[in-house]
């Protein structure tokens, strides 16, 4: 019996070691550990030998069992190892490899520009508006004492839709200057950045989609040097610390009177160049007092109010601060141009 026993070890070991995987281990121990198995089996003889038999076989039977259950359970530990080596060797990572750059987008050079200028003014104390892109006759139109025969109500300069009665895409910011003295009673200080459109060709000055930064200011005494200053220190701060301004009269219906600020060429310094047409000047924002008839439209007592307003010409000052020659740069979306800002 006990050599019995002594065979079924040897097969036992060479069982285990011929295991070649988790699966092979596991019929091995049904084969020598389960309830039919072969060890399992002597046990279940035992009681048939003799009393001075029993004890020696029994001891042996026991001490086997242990033995074969820690050889499969180191041999198990084997088996777990060396797969997870060869997994090491087929998934190879090398991790001294640089890694895959994350590329970083950047800001367009128009969202740079319209930030900078909400930091500008609401440093100014002014507050940020906003108005919709789908406008009506009255907000572009109307209420800032735009003639009916004026021009810019032609369908020639003017998006219209067709499906909607009375809608157009606003031809300018200063909607946005009706939508905020309608609902509140001054004073008040805005700027209103935002899209606009005119029906107008795609070329290196023009472009169907353009933007604005609108600003309104109603006040006590409100006079042209407030707006002087106010728009000097942002163009300042926005485009050239150095550079010089002049105004000249000029017309837009919704103020009285309307001018236009001109800013030293930023190319040649003023002394005349292609940018500035030869003049040394740049016009770049108009502007004025608010008109009286458009104060009396929102129900804004102009005996006791008077403000001044602005429209920034946003994408022509991006090409000015960085020299960008051709409009449409702004709208192609071409990475190797937008990564340089
Ligand atoms: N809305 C004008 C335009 O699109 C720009 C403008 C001029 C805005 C004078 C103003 C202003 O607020 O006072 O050409």
């Amino acid at each position: 019996m006990l050599e019995k026993l002594e065979n079924l070890k040897t097969e036992a070991d060479n069982a285990i070691a011929a295991s070649a995987n988790a699966e092979k281990l596991r019929e091995v121990e049904v084969e020598f550990l389960g309830r039919k198995g072969k060890l399992t089996e002597i046990l279940r003889e035992l009681k048939n030998l003799p009393a001075e038999e029993k004890g020696k076989v029994g001891k042996a039977s026991n001490e086997l069992k242990i033995e074969i259950e820690a050889k499969i359970a180191a041999k198990a530990g084997e088996l777990e190892n060396s797969r997870f080596e060869k997994l090491a060797g087929e998934e190879w990572i090398d991790p001294t490899q640089p890694g895959i750059a994350a590329r970083r987008g950047t800001l367009h050079p128009l969202t740079q520009f319209i930030r900078e200028a909400e930091k500008v003014f609401t440093g100014m104390g002014f507050t940020i508006a906003s108005g919709p892109q789908i406008e009506d006759d009255f907000h572009n139109f109307t209420a800032l004492n735009i003639p009916a025969d004026h021009p810019a109500r032609d369908a020639q300069d003017t998006l219209f839709l067709a499906d909607e009665e009375g809608k157009l895409l606003r031809t300018q910011t200063s909607s946005v200057q009706i939508r905020w003295m309608e609902e509140r009673k001054p004073p008040f200080r805005i700027v209103a950045p935002g899209r606009v459109f005119r029906k107008d060709d795609f070329d290196a000055s023009h472009s169907p989609m353009f933007h604005q930064l609108e600003g309104l200011v109603v006040d006590r005494e409100i006079s042209l040097a407030n707006m002087k200053a106010v728009m000097e220190e942002a163009v300042k701060q926005l485009i050239a610390p150095e550079a010089k301004f002049r105004f000249r009269t000029s017309y837009f219906p919704f103020v009285e009177p309307g001018l236009e600020m001109d800013m030293s060429c930023t190319i040649c310094g003023g002394k005349g160049c292609s940018v500035c047409k030869r003049t040394g000047w740049i016009e770049i924002v108009g502007c004025g007092l608010v008109h009286p008839n458009v104060l009396r439209n929102v129900e804004i007592d102009s005996a006791k109010w008077s403000g001044f307003a602005f429209g920034f010409g946003i994408d022509r000052m991006v090409m000015l601060r960085h020299g960008i020659k051709d409009l449409r740069l702004l709208f192609d979306n071409d990475l190797r141009f937008l990564r340089q800002f």
